[in-house]
């Protein structure tokens, strides 16, 4: 929703930016099990990790489904000569039933290559048309927020709409880089507005006149990340991609989502939060920035009911977010922050990555800080961080990190 109404209003202006005003806190531990004793070896993380993840599926973002019984796959476009030659452009429909209900990826691969193309996989805000200007993109008719200005009229994309967020995307720089690019548009998989979740794919898991929805159940956030575990089943089936290798990535709401799809699933390879900030990379407990008040009264259908029951009481939650971070362990994991972006925390970012590190430790790995570096100091070990100069935004500059982290771990 794009207008606050009052009451929203009035929190967002109690917002604190005063690292002097941040509350004192104790984080859950994730290296202590629920009846107490103390996880000391990778193996008892193994034991550990389900305790974890039960409590962000009961307590946060409520519990996903798997696969859909009657999916199928339908590959409904190609072109080898894309992008002057220097990509080939596939698109794939995943069709969920006989419903209608659908996702489409658009997949760039890299030409030339003679293995598969490790690849990223992402959700995309305004429509996979509105990633590049590429004109063989097929325009989304999907139901889509912004204005004319945006390409976007009566709440769908026009030809107006291509290329639009192009800036986000390092299409060529990827390609070039040997790694290939698959995105879907999010509102394939449930369009962003407070509806009761009567649209989206919700309804395929629901039977109609269903009683009042319990609070373990999923929102938002898990149906975009459940799109990204259908995305990879694909992945898994086309022959140009390197399964193994695939990374989620994804920026603010969507780096929630991909933070949350990596924990879900352990086929991805490595985790990319851009910008995830509150229920994202950031601790919550800090209330700097974003609170899970307000997140939770801005936009209801993001979590699972259960989680506004920690609306300014983050410390009775059992979990915080430095342990989603850690059920990306032991893969790489990379969080990344800007400057200008307050609204997301970017200390509390980087204060979730560093108290994540303990579980990588039990695995013999490191982040390689324990101080939060400079603006544009990346820093690269098993766990990845950066602040940029700059606004909420994904930039070249982030690319680029993605990029050298990926090659990094996966090359
Ligand atoms: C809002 C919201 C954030 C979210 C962001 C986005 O600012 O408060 O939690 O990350 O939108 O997705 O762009």
């Amino acid at each position: 929703r794009d207008d606050p109404t009052e009451s929203e209003a009035m929190k967002r202006m109690e917002t604190n930016y005063d690292e002097g005003k941040v509350p004192d806190y104790r984080l859950p531990d994730p290296l202590t099990f629920a009846d107490g004793t103390a996880v000391v070896t990778a193996a008892g993380w193994k034991r550990r990790r389900p305790e974890v993840l039960r409590l962000f599926e009961t307590q946060v973002y409520g519990r996903m489904p798997g696969p859909y019984a009657d999916t199928r796959f339908e590959v409904t476009a190609e072109d080898g000569n894309a992008l002057g030659g220097r990509a080939r452009r596939r698109e794939v429909t995943v069709h969920f039933g006989a419903g209608g209900a659908a996702i489409n990826i658009l997949i760039y691969l890299p030409v030339g290559r003679e293995t598969p193309a490790p690849c990223f996989l992402t959700l995309n805000f305004h429509g996979n048309h509105a990633i590049h200007a590429d004109p063989g993109i097929s325009l989304s008719t999907q139901w889509m927020r912004g204005d004319e200005a945006h390409g976007v009229v009566d709440n769908r994309a026009t030809e107006a709409a291509r290329g639009i967020v192009s800036s986000r995307w390092a299409v060529e720089r990827i390609l070039e880089r040997g790694y290939a690019l698959a995105s879907i548009y999010y509102g394939d998989l449930d369009p962003d507005y407070d509806d009761g979740f009567r649209n989206g794919v919700h309804p395929l898991f629901e039977t109609p006149g269903d009683a009042a929805r319990g609070g373990e159940e999923w929102g938002a956030i898990s149906a975009w990340a459940w799109g990204m575990h259908r995305g990879l089943d694909y992945l898994e089936t086309d022959r140009e991609i390197d399964a193994g290798r695939v990374v989620a990535m994804g920026h603010s709401r969507l780096g929630k989502t991909a933070l949350w799809a990596g924990a879900t699933d352990e086929r991805f390879a490595l985790v990319i939060s851009n910008a995830s900030g509150c229920g994202g990379a950031a601790l919550s407990r800090r209330r700097f920035g974003e609170t899970v008040a307000i997140i939770n009264a801005s936009f209801p259908h993001w979590f699972c009911d259960n989680y506004s029951k920690y609306n300014d009481k983050e410390n009775t939650c059992p979990v915080d977010q430095h342990m989603l971070i850690a059920l990306a362990a032991p893969r790489p994991v990379y969080v990344a922050s800007a400057e200008g972006d307050r609204w997301a925390d970017p200390n509390g970012e980087f204060l979730s990555a560093l108290r994540a590190e303990p579980v990588y430790k039990l695995f013999g790995l490191k982040f390689g800080t324990t101080k939060q570096p400079q603006v544009n100091q990346p820093v690269h070990g098993r766990i990845g961080y950066h602040v940029r100069a700059g606004k909420h935004d994904v930039t070249d500059y982030d690319w680029n990190q993605y990029l050298d982290f990926a090659d990094k771990h996966l090359k």
